[in-house]
């Protein structure tokens, strides 16, 4: 049975390795929160900010994947198929017990309008705002409301762009608000494409590094000097010879990306999940970050994000 599925799989070049892991992780943290939270007095909310078109097309993300650790079994194989499908806003909308809120964001006009009409169908009384906007600017409109009503309110938020869209002002916005549980898939492959061996950075290229990554001091970090060309350092120069670096690789770059995110998140997990595509890129790494600042709520998110990390690292 899993043959015919991978089978079926290959015909149709549903997802992709990473695409299936970043939801799997997203669904099994809605299903966790909403059941830990369950009789909370908060309002909970469910923010999708590049929310996509609900669905996911034959060959937008065609790498295959024979693991799959959410065990729906042989006699569930529609259902497998149909997950690997559906976008995050379709997985969010079936988690039990519903969020109170939830917004989906999503710039492009035609994509948006998909979006709409797909969600058009699953609406069933839920409470649900399609938003054809940019998402850092929207974000900032959520976390103003949100902002007068922390005291009441408790939101997740999915941030999955496709690459460098994601603004620092953003997430420090949300991390000020104090009420977020915040999954971001940061973009570690488009921060390595931006690091040329030469270090001469496009000055488009720096200013995007900058909007991102929140500070221009990223250069000291993810450049290190070339060993193969040590003796060629100036020794007691102040400023790096920028011509005799080399940038850090994919993993260092998402070490650094957990301690940005510390800057301003009182809870960022240490080792986010790293996502590969077939051809064992790093292309992104799936951080779970807090804004809550109550103890309690940090051990418990911890705890939570830290096991679905786990079990989707053994599965690579
Ligand atoms: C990776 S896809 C989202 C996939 C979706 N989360 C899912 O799992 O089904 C990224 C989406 O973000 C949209 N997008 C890109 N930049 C945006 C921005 N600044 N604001 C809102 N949406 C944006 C793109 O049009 C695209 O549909």
């Amino acid at each position: 049975m899993r043959k015919s599925v991978e089978k079926r799989e290959k015909m149709d070049e549903w997802g992709g390795i990473w695409t299936v892991k970043k939801k799997e992780v997203l669904k099994r943290y809605l299903d966790t929160y909403q059941i830990a939270l369950k009789n909370k007095p908060f309002e909970k909310w469910y923010i999708d900010a590049f929310a996509g078109v609900g669905t996911h097309s034959s060959g937008e993300e065609s790498d295959s994947n024979p693991f799959f650790s959410l065990d729906f079994g042989d006699e569930d194989v529609e259902q497998e198929l149909t997950f690997r499908r559906q976008g995050s806003p379709l997985l969010a909308l079936q988690t039990i017990p519903p969020f109170d809120r939830y917004i989906f964001i999503e710039k492009a006009v035609k994509r948006c309008a998909v979006l709409s009409s797909i969600i058009d169908e699953h609406r069933c009384g839920k409470s649900i705002d399609v938003v054809n906007k940019d998402a850092n600017e929207y974000l900032a409109t959520i976390c103003d409301e949100i902002t007068l009503r922390r005291r009441e309110i408790r939101a997740v938020l999915f941030l999955d762009p496709y690459g460098m869209q994601v603004s620092w002002d953003s997430l420090k916005t949300v991390a000020a608000t104090g009420v977020f549980d915040v999954w971001y898939l940061f973009p570690t492959m488009s921060v390595k494409r931006m690091l040329p061996k030469s270090a001469r950075i496009d000055p488009s290229w720096v200013r995007r590094l900058d909007a991102v990554l929140g500070t221009s001091d990223w250069k000291s970090s993810l450049f290190v000097p070339d060993e193969s060309r040590i003796g060629q350092i100036r020794l007691f120069a102040e400023q790096p010879d920028f011509e005799k670096v080399r940038p850090v690789c994919e993993s260092d770059i998402e070490k650094y990306a957990v301690e940005r995110l510390k800057s301003i998140f009182p809870f960022v997990v240490d080792e986010p999940l790293p996502l590969y595509n077939t051809r064992g890129k790093h292309i992104f790494s799936f951080v779970f970050a807090m804004s809550n600042r109550d103890k309690a709520a940090i051990r418990l998110g911890e705890k939570i994000a830290k096991h679905i990390i786990k079990i989707n690292r053994e599965v690579t």
